[in-house]
């Protein structure tokens, strides 16, 4: 009874977002086999803080860990945990490299008199805001750089924005670079900045959040590879491996960095060092089971089912964007990874002037809300540059050719309706 009425209200209330046409966020449709491994997860209850707590749990933690540096061509022995998602795995990250090149002991004295400066590009998600803060460098220590025509960072801007910090007695410590940006899935220039942070000795992180599965592919981007040469890489296997929320995970390139951020022995801590205890190596002290739903998925769907469900995802989303291409009445604006974005343009509209762009945010803000409201598919939204446009991000593996030519007829169909009742013509 009492499930029945918990399983009504969720059911009753929920956005769906395992429903093949919804493509909202970063949001993405769950692996069914997540579901049975919380269950066993919750029953069990492991306390992965300690390996003395979960000696096997936290053996299929590390095991999960590895496969995962594999699937991204990341070195294997690296370090690395399951946290709640992308932030925390990106926060843990930031903090890892505020230890490792800050001058003097930061976790004892704080941050006083260190001016530490960090660089991303203005494409970087919020999190970056949240971890300048909680590590004690306030957000104005951020230098969001340009971004290019294609929303990556301008390397040339970089560089310089460093110089003049170094001239000026601050001291840059880090670089972001983002793998399959939050709006528009932009890969940064990621070799590039590896190079960059080479020559001036800063911790290289990437926030492969979102994109950094596609690393896997065969036909990646060549920028997203050289994530291989980043210090830190945050990943989200709650978004494009399809894991049940919360799972995000945090790779450190030497996993002594790590121990060196986080660890410490109080006096009641009697879990020996000979094995691995995720107290020592992140901020939480109890942890639960995060890895087991994504270490029986990925048996489950192995290496090369995941392979073909992300290039299925990516090819969705490019179908989207001809589609938008061709249709008179909407305007395909870009595709990068599985994210496109497009936007409904009456074709009577002409060429654009200052009004015609700010009528047609208008006329796209409504058109969302509509969409969002109507239940027959769910997009969210991106502003490039100074347009409003609709952004689909297909993590999921529900999604058929039906589904997006559905999206595209909806949207030319709710479209013409506020255009005719926001632009009344004589009939
Ligand atoms: C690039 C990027 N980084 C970080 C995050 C934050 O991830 P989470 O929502 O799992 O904390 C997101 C979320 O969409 C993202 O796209």
């Amino acid at each position: 009874m009492l499930l029945d009425h918990a399983a009504d209200l969720l059911f009753e209330h929920s956005l769906f977002n395992g429903h093949p046409r919804f493509w909202g966020y970063i949001t993405s449709s769950s692996a069914p086999i997540g579901a049975l491994a919380e269950l066993l997860a919750a029953v069990v209850n492991p306390n992965v803080g300690a390996w003395l707590l979960s000696p096997m749990a936290s053996e299929i933690e590390a095991q999960t860990i590895r496969w995962i540096a594999e699937l991204l061509g990341y070195p294997s022995d690296c370090g690395g945990l399951f946290v709640s998602g992308g932030n925390m795995a990106n926060i843990v990250c930031f903090l890892t490299a505020r230890q490792a090149k800050a001058a003097g002991n930061v976790r004892e004295l704080g941050m006083y008199q260190q001016r530490l400066r960090v660089y991303c590009s203005k494409e970087t998600h919020t999190w970056v805001q949240k971890a300048a803060d909680i590590a004690g460098l306030g957000t104005d220590a951020i230098r969001w750089v340009p971004v290019d025509d294609e929303q990556r960072m301008s390397l040339p801007a970089l560089k310089e924005q460093i110089a003049a910090d170094i001239a000026s007695g601050d001291k840059p410590f880090l670089v972001i670079g983002t793998a399959g940006s939050v709006s528009t899935g932009a890969v940064d220039g990621l070799g590039a900045i590896a190079a960059i942070c080479r020559e001036f000795d800063l911790w290289f992180h990437v926030d492969g959040a979102y994109g950094g599965f596609a690393a896997m592919l065969p036909d990646t981007p060549r920028d997203l590879l050289k994530l291989s040469e980043a210090d830190s890489v945050a990943v989200d296997p709650h978004k494009w491996l399809y894991a049940s929320l919360e799972a995000g995970c945090a790779l450190v390139r030497d996993p002594q960095h790590l121990r060196d951020a986080f660890a410490y022995h109080p006096p009641y801590y009697h879990f020996g060092v000979e094995a691995i205890n995720y107290f020592d190596i992140g901020p939480q002290n109890s942890r639960g089971f995060r890895a087991l739903k994504v270490w029986l998925a990925l048996q489950q769907v192995g290496r090369q089912g995941y392979v073909s469900l992300l290039s299925r995802d990516i090819q969705l989303a490019e179908e989207l964007f001809q589609r938008a291409a061709l249709d008179p009445e909407l305007e395909a604006v870009t595709r990068s990874l599985s994210i496109a974005t497009f936007r409904y343009r009456p074709a009577d509209l002409g060429a654009s002037r200052a009004e015609t762009e700010v009528y047609l945010n208008q006329l796209n803000r409504e058109l969302l809300t509509r969409l969002q409201e109507s239940g027959e598919a769910y997009v969210s939204n991106a502003v490039i540059g100074e347009k409003f446009v609709l952004r689909a991000c297909i993590v999921n593996f529900r999604t058929t050719s039906a589904d997006i030519q559905e999206l595209t007829l909806i949207v030319a169909r709710m479209g013409k309706a506020i255009d005719q009742a926001l632009r009344p013509r004589d009939s």
